[in-house]
């Protein structure tokens, strides 16, 4: 239908004749004269109608946005004065000889790169929305990122192996979508909240290298980097220990990063602890383009009066942070007030601060509200440690570790953010040595920090039986610009490692039959060592495009309530549907209490 794509519409092809397909990207009619932009997949060029050709001009002044049209025109340079330097096709246009419209469209909601749009409008029309150059980019840049992965890992004898979707729980840590089953009544089929225990049994089976682009299905609540179904790069190996698995994932991420930005990473990627970047950062995946670091200083104030420090200084769960903002100074007593209402969401219970005006005067230079309660050397020993300079301030977080790390790891963000202090470029890096268990003191319980098929850094059953908190498991995550881009383990590969895994997790045998007897089952049978990763493909995408959100680079994303605008989705049943499935909706309390509970 078409002889040309309308972006590759350049000065060589001035004086050619040529046909191309599109929508009506603009219309503007200079009384005489009428200009389309007219828009494919490529981009946009110009095309004028005059009144000589009669035919065209008559059909171009019906033409409204977003119709669909095939011209036949001359390539022509433009006039002196009207040349587009934003636009790739600026310098020509084409003058319009014949013009058929392919399809009208009824006047849209809204333009494709109209920029106030809210986004359930641009959900609803998401067809619409994704003619928007800047849409189309981001599938586009997606759909390389996984030619790319693709790319690395047939080139390494991987095969593209797929898992059911209508399977079992696999314990994630998210709720399960379930699906019910018509041939058996009361039996649900839960949607996979990833391939984990799949591409366990593809080891276990022989494949040795098995990947997929895979769907997963988490419901949880959503955020901006959360979808309730995403993508994934599912990757497992055999034979290879945590160090053979990270260096060819790295390889994986700096071949695509290479491939599709241009960008050289790393050789190798820096590794961190898991402890210290905590420590350091208050995060288990810390963004190191921004400079502002923890420093603790429990040991600096365990001694003084003030129970707010003193008490977590000495408590082994507890810990002090200091958190210095360089030229903090200027901050209004409202800012601070705003940042310590921030703070309180992660559960601090407030925001000590100190000023540092004139360091060289000693206490009598430092504006705060809590000097007054600490030693002349405690505060000296802060002011070091800190390494402070006049016009600094300094915040301190105390309280339990974990509320520390999270209040002072996101207020980390957020003054950077504030500040401009974040860098450019791209800081990637692996985190390791996780612990292996995370002890809920509520609840009372163990949990992975993993998940349960993750093997632990020692072979010995009653080391791991004994849970210590110093007890590291052979996992890894993938850190980029601060977003956790992928995770992974080496796996257990026996047995009895797997039972006491369980032990500690307060899985009890019948349990373990129940929900994984197959797995337990099949490392009975012969299993490989084995490892592997998960990469977050939408996350990924959403950095390497620079979106803000996962729903940018995902053609048909769902909203904030889980629910999709444009189908419609989630529906309700009809009564015939659920009365083959077996299931009856309760409407209100009274239904329910009428209903015996069953
Ligand atoms: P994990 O649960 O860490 O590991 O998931 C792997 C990666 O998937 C991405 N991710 C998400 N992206 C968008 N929306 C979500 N709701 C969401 N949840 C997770 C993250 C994360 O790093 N089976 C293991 C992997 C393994 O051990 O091999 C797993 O799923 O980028
Ligand atoms: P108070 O003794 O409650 O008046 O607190 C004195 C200062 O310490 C105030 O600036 C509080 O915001 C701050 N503060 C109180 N509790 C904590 C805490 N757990 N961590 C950090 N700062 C705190």
């Amino acid at each position: 239908m078409r002889s040309h794509f309308c972006a590759t519409v350049t000065e060589e092809l001035i004086g050619s004749t040529l046909t191309l397909c599109g929508w009506v990207h603009r219309r503007r009619d200079h009384g005489g004269v009428i200009f389309i932009d007219l828009r494919d997949r490529s981009g946009l060029v110009q095309v004028v109608y005059d009144p000589d050709t009669a035919e065209a001009f008559a059909t171009a002044e019906q033409v409204r946005s977003e119709y669909v049209l095939r011209t036949t025109g001359r390539v022509r340079a433009r006039p002196e004065g009207t040349l587009n330097p934003e636009l790739p096709t600026g310098t020509i246009e084409v003058l319009g000889e014949s013009l058929e419209i392919l399809n009208p469209s009824l006047p849209p909601p809204f333009l494709p790169d109209d920029a106030d749009v809210g986004e359930e409008t641009r959900l609803r029309y998401r067809y619409i929305d994704l003619r928007s150059r800047k849409m189309f980019e981001r599938i586009e840049m997606r759909s390389r990122i996984t030619r790319a992965m693709r790319e690395f890992l047939d080139a390494r004898d991987f095969l593209d192996i797929e898992t059911p979707m209508l399977t079992k729980a696999t314990p994630e840590g998210a709720r399960d979508y379930l699906v019910p089953s018509r041939t058996q009544p009361g039996n649900f089929f839960a949607l996979p909240q990833s391939p984990q225990l799949f591409k366990q049994l593809l080891m276990m089976a022989g494949f040795e290298r098995y990947y997929q682009i895979v769907r997963c299905f988490r419901d949880e609540d959503l955020r901006a980097d959360r979808q309730p179904e995403f993508t994934q790069l599912d990757i497992e190996t055999s034979f290879l220990d945590l160090d053979g698995i990270t260096d060819l994932m790295e390889s994986l991420i700096r071949h695509v990063f290479k491939g599709v930005l241009g960008v050289e990473l790393p050789d190798p990627f820096p590794r961190m602890r898991w402890e210290e970047a905590m420590r350091r950062f208050g995060s288990d995946r810390p963004d190191l383009r921004n400079p502002l670091e923890l420093v603790d200083i429990g040991d600096l104030v365990q001694e003084t009066g003030f129970k707010v420090f003193a008490a977590p200084a000495a408590d082994p769960q507890g810990r002090v942070a200091a958190l210095r903002l360089p030229g903090g100074g200027r901050l209004t007593r409202s800012a601070i007030d705003e940042y310590t209402r921030f703070v309180a969401n992660y559960g601090a219970k407030g925001l000590a601060w100190i000023k540092v005006n004139e360091k060289a005067k000693g206490i009598e230079g430092l504006q705060s509200p809590i000097v007054k309660f600490l030693s002349e050397t405690a505060v000296q020993g802060i002011l070091e440690r800190t390494n402070a300079d006049d016009g600094d301030l300094i915040f301190f977080g105390a309280d339990r570790a974990k509320v520390v790390n999270d209040s002072l790891g996101a207020l980390r963000t957020v003054l950077a953010r504030d500040s401009n202090l974040i860098e450019e470029g791209w800081r990637i890096l692996w985190v390791v040595g996780f612990p292996m268990f995370e002890y809920d003191p509520i609840e009372g319980r163990h949990s992975a920090s993993h998940h349960p098929f993750t093997a632990p850094d020692s072979d010995d059953v009653a080391t791991i039986e004994a849970a210590d908190p110093t007890l590291e498991s052979l996992s890894y995550d993938m850190v980029l610009n601060g977003s956790e881009i992928g995770g992974g383990s080496v796996r257990i590969h026996r047995r009895e490692i797997q039972q006491a895994v369980f032990r500690v997790l307060r899985i009890d045998p019948e349990e373990a039959q129940e929900r994984f007897g197959f797995l337990l089952d099949a490392l009975g049978f012969g299993c490989p060592p084995h490892g592997g990763i998960a990469f977050g493909l939408d996350r990924l995408a959403m950095l390497m495009t620079g979106s803000a959100s996962i729903r940018d680079v995902i053609a048909f994303p769902k909203t904030q309530t889980a629910g999709d605008p444009l189908t419609g989705a989630p529906a309700p049943a009809n009564a015939r549907q659920l009365r083959e499935l077996g299931i009856r909706i309760l409407r209100s309390e009274k239904d329910a209490k009428g209903d015996g509970g069953d």
